[in-house]
């Protein structure tokens, strides 16, 4: 019989490179940076690591715009560097995803470069979605990108060319044969590299419908897909469900040839997880089928409120999504995409929520920093870098603040991080964030992610199902306890702001504020807090 694969319930540590380690002094995170704090990653307990591009590119959207998606940009180093890294990696059996871009790549990749000069109608050009004008000279169609501003670009032949994402970002076409053959290619460059899987961004976008159609609500869509703005629940679904270059049938296809090719890995245990956001929710579960992908993150945690029903709610159905198709759920407090979770909903909550989450079934994502219980560093707007909040003249303030450089020691900015001016600057608040400060204080939000992740390890690895408890509290802290038993260990979370004594057999092993236990023989939840009791 086969043993359960790695990935199934592993913990998962993403690494935006840029922002880890700088071993070189010029102010940025590289790949021998992040080689040289393995050692940490690896004390943290994780079974591996994703690491955010570090492939050739101008970097205008913070590498994700790729110009040779099978190479190392000189700024995180070369292949050698790379390859360095996977040997050490491995050698502390920490497995290593890739992050691929198959939606699109930079507008100075080679292929787009030659599509420029080949001109209209090219084979070069088909590689990309390149459209005459309107009659009136308008572009194609009325969509918007999803950094803000139009989605096409005129070229000095007058034709457009489609990027969902910034002008430097044109889209692939994925019904060209030869941008299918360049994927194989890339995905097996990298697995004989030793990879152990990849990050599929944007997995839900590659085929678009309707090139020829204006969309009859652009901006209407434009909002909906964006997390900040607010809209009444069944208008933004409405419009979600409208979109035509998004969760299009077609891309199913694509997993399907990808799945061979992990396959054909054999015994590596190759896996693959898609970012798709996609509407309806269960629409996610179309990209974990048996033939197709093995994991697809679930964003609902990096918008949820603090609210007992509502994560009721997503846990819940995130896990019945995911039974329909045999597929375990991936949970994500924080990414480089979105505000980090202490500062969306608060350091205790955070912390209560991540020890929740690591004791459900299916794969947690961490993304580095939030083990810090690092918040958004604050930014001056003369700072940002981000294509979102550049084209939109500041309207959207981005995604920077979650990517400022990691504290390592010390007491003043950079904080270790590098000997040189970092890419964005680090608030001197974080001196009592540092990996150094945390790792010598026994409450600090470093040693409870370690616990958690070893106790996780423990005692509930493989134990199956969750069983939620009815909320055994009555009263005025009715309705703040959510619980669940899992294996041999309870699970509570107090949502409110006051203690709650309980009645419960079995002994607290972890707390996530543990601060406030005086001893484990006092029944108590603490308030804003999760513990795990051992039964
Ligand atoms: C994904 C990435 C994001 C990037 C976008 C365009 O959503 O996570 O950082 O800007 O794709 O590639
Ligand atoms: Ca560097």
């Amino acid at each position: 019989m086969k043993s359960t694969p790695w990935w199934k319930e592993a913990v998962i540590y993403q690494i935006y490179p840029r922002s880890f380690y700088d071993s070189n002094g010029d102010g940025e995170g590289d790949l021998a940076g992040i080689t040289s704090h393995l050692s940490y990653v690896r004390e943290l307990g994780v079974d591996a690591i994703w690491l955010s591009p570090f492939y050739t590119s101008p970097n205008k959207d913070g590498g994700y715009d790729v110009a040779n998606p099978r190479d190392v940009d000189p700024r995180f180093g070369d292949l050698e560097d790379f390859k360095a890294l996977i040997m050490s990696a491995h050698n502390f059996n920490l497995r290593v995803l890739a992050d691929i871009v198959p939606n699109h790549f930079s507008d100075q990749h080679e292929w787009f470069q030659s599509a420029l000069k080949a001109g209209r109608g090219s084979p070069e050009r088909n590689r990309f979605h390149f459209y005459d004008a309107n009659p009136d000279g308008t572009p194609p169609n009325n969509w918007i990108s999803l950094f803000g501003g139009p989605s096409w670009t005129q070229v000095d032949d007058g034709q457009f060319y489609l990027h969902l994402f910034d002008s430097s970002q044109p889209d692939l076409n994925w019904d060209n044969p030869d941008v299918h053959a360049d994927f194989e290619t890339t995905l097996r460059f990298w697995l004989d590299l030793g990879v152990d899987g990849f990050r599929i961004d944007v997995a839900h976008g590659l085929v678009k419908e309707d090139i020829g159609k204006d969309h009859p609500d652009p901006s209407g869509l434009s909002n909906a897909l964006r997390l900040d703005v607010e809209m009444e629940t069944e208008a933004r679904n409405a419009l979600l469900e409208s979109v035509p270059y998004f969760d299009r049938q077609g891309v199913h296809e694509i997993y399907r040839k990808w799945r061979k090719i992990f396959d054909s890995y054999g015994n590596r245990d190759v896996m693959a997880v898609a970012e798709a956001w996609v509407h309806p929710p269960l629409n996610a579960t179309r990209y974990v089928r048996a033939d197709e992908l093995h994991q697809v993150f679930n964003f609902d945690l990096l918008t949820a409120p603090f609210n007992r029903n509502f994560l009721f709610d997503v846990i819940t159905r995130s896990i019945e999504h995911n039974a329909t198709v045999n597929a375990l759920p991936t949970w994500a407090l924080s990414n480089h995409d979105s505000p980090r979770v202490a500062s969306r909903i608060g350091d205790l909550e955070s912390q209560a929520l991540a020890l929740f989450v690591f004791a459900l079934p299916g794969s947690a994502y961490v993304f580095a920093g939030q083990e810090l219980g690092l918040p958004d560093g604050q930014l001056d707007d003369s700072d940002r870098q981000d294509p979102s909040f550049i084209r939109s003249h500041g309207a959207i303030k981005g995604r920077d603040g979650a990517r400022v450089p990691l504290p390592w020691s010390g007491d003043e900015p950079p904080f270790g991080f590098t000997t040189g001016k970092p890419w964005l600057p680090i608030n001197q608040s974080w001196s009592v964030l540092t990996v150094e400060s945390e790792k010598s204080d026994s409450n600090s939000v470093l040693n409870l992610y370690r616990s958690a992740i070893a106790l996780r390890t423990e005692f509930l690895a493989g134990s199956g199902e969750i069983k939620w408890l009815e909320s055994p509290l009555h009263g005025s802290n009715q309705g703040q306890l959510l619980g669940f038993k899992r294996g041999k260990i309870t699970v509570y979370m107090n949502l409110s702001d006051k203690d709650c004594a309980l009645d419960f057999d079995g002994q607290v092993i972890i707390s996530s504020n543990s601060s406030s236990i005086d001893s484990n023989e006092k029944q108590v939840i603490p308030a804003c807090s999760t513990v795990w009791i051992l039964n």
